[in-house]
């Protein structure tokens, strides 16, 4: 069940997420400020959580609800803690992901739009102060 004429379409669907998450979880385990933040012994299942999620948002079929249940970001990252540091540090290693990843197989209007989606999004996550 994929959404006809979506974002997942038009970039070519499961592929290209899988690169951007690959991108972006090949850099956590080193990363000083979110490596120990993740599961080091289920990384390949947060890769794999997060393709669902993104895909299943921009019309790919709903991977995320069948396998996790409802998104629920803001409380699923409450265990975290996420002040300034961690949101800028998680956006800049997926900006790495996202710029090693060729025009052709996401173009710059759909880039825009899920890196803006992803903005937005670790925005409402910050849950610890400065
Ligand atoms: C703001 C900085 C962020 C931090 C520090 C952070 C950190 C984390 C951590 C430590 C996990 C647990 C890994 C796992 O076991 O799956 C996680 C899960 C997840 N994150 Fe984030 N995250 C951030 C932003 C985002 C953003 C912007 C998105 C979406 C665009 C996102 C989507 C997800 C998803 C889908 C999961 C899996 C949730 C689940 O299935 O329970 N995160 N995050």
């Amino acid at each position: 069940m994929t959404t006809p004429g979506s974002v997942y379409e038009a970039i070519g669907g499961m592929p290209t997420f899988r690169k951007i998450v690959s991108g972006f979880y090949a850099q956590v385990p080193d990363d000083d400020i979110l490596g120990p933040m993740y599961p080091e012994d289920d990384m390949a299942g947060a890769e794999e959580r997060l393709a669902w999620f993104l895909s299943q948002y921009w019309g790919g079929p709903p991977l995320f609800n069948e396998n996790r249940g409802a998104p629920r970001m803001r409380l699923r990252h409450a265990k975290f803690p996420i002040d300034m540091a961690a949101h800028d540090r998680w956006l800049e290693l997926m900006k790495n992901s996202l710029d090693q990843i060729d025009e052709e197989t996401l173009p710059q209007a759909y880039r825009q739009m899920i890196w803006q989606h992803m903005n937005q999004l670790a925005g409402m996550l910050i849950n610890k102060a400065p």
